[in-house]
């Protein structure tokens, strides 16, 4: 039942960080959001997979739970083991590609979670300095 999936679908911010996504898995969900409906058909994304030396290069550059500022975040071995970049190169964001990024990462968000997975969407991350250290 699809209520079910939404209802499991809650933003994890604790996590086994053993846990890594493979590159099937990735691919799935890239085209959940391939897939997903996109004003004027402007899907100009790129989905990057960030996993083990790099994660922890840009681990510091993600920011949890803003409206908790006393919780530091998740400690050594409960953080992602992987994350999914989401880059355009719209710096400024128009609110059409907002809009279709924040459908196109949903259905990839209930695609995890139907996989077992848990997640969560960040938005706030120090963009200039990971693209400064992922090259
Ligand atoms: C556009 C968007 C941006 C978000 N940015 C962050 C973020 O930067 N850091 C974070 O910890 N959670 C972030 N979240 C997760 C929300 O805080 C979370 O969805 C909300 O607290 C409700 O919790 P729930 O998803 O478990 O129902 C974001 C969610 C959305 C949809």
């Amino acid at each position: 039942m699809f209520k079910k999936l939404v209802e499991k679908n809650r933003s994890i911010r604790i996590f086994d960080e053993s846990v890594e996504l493979s590159q099937e898995d990735f691919l799935e969900l890239v085209d959940l959001a391939r897939l997903s409906p996109a004003g004027r058909n402007q899907l100009s994304f790129r989905f990057y997979l960030v996993k083990g030396e790099d994660l922890k290069k840009i681990y510091s550059m993600l920011h949890w739970a803003g409206a908790i500022p006393e919780w530091e975040g998740p400690k050594p071995g409960e953080r992602p083991g992987s994350v999914i970049l989401v880059i355009t190169e719209d710096n400024t964001l128009s609110p059409l590609n907002a809009i279709n990024m924040g459908i196109g990462i949903q259905s990839m968000m209930l695609g995890a979670c139907e996989k077992g997975f848990g997640g969560c969407i960040i938005r706030a991350i120090d963009h200039t300095e990971i693209k400064k250290v992922l090259n």
